[in-house]
């Protein structure tokens, strides 16, 4: 079983750069994922995987995607303790609040018992070829911090 996934929206495309930059440092790294449309998801999902990633455009006055609004209901008969977790999504800085669906998805992961291991990415409209770059390592970072809170978990260690 993939111990990954990746749930994101996105409506003119910028997210989902970000979301297959992310998904390439991950995959380089050796890990196992499954990354969909939140339109293809459930909430419920999340569940039977280790490593959760989610990432959402800024949409309103800093709010969530729409369609990303049943899912983060969804959400709140979730369980996430044990599970480590990373936020990411475009952004426009024209826009006062910058970026807030991706603080209000950590703050929802947070509350549900996840830990978020790599801080949430926010990059202006698509990402350029620097900026994927810096998704892809963003991935990587993932894996490896997923791994070593394995091995840590493993070996005993309160973390
Ligand atoms: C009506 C509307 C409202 C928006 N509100 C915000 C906002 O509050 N904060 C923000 O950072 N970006 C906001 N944006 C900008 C989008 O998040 C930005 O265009 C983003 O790149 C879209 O990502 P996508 O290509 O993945 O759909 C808004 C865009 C539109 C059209």
């Amino acid at each position: 079983m993939a111990n990954i996934i990746m749930i994101f929206a996105s409506m003119t495309g910028n997210t989902e750069e970000m979301a297959e930059a992310i998904a390439e440092g991950i995959r380089e790294e050796g890990g196992e994922l499954v990354s969909k449309s939140v339109m293809d998801a459930n909430a419920f999902e999340l569940q039977k995987y280790d490593g959760i990633l989610l990432g959402a455009y800024t949409w309103g006055d800093g709010d969530l995607p729409d369609e990303f609004l049943d899912f983060y209901d969804e959400m709140d008969d979730l369980q996430l303790a044990g599970k480590q977790a990373a936020v990411f999504g475009s952004c426009d800085s024209n826009y006062s609040e910058y970026g807030a669906a991706v603080d209000t998805l950590i703050d929802k992961l947070k509350q549900l018992g996840a830990e978020i291991i790599v801080p949430g990415l926010k990059f202006e409209l698509a990402p350029n070829s620097q900026e994927k770059e810096e998704c892809k390592q963003f991935g990587k970072q993932f894996v490896r911090h997923l791994a070593q809170r394995k091995e840590d978990n493993t070996n005993g260690t309160i973390v």
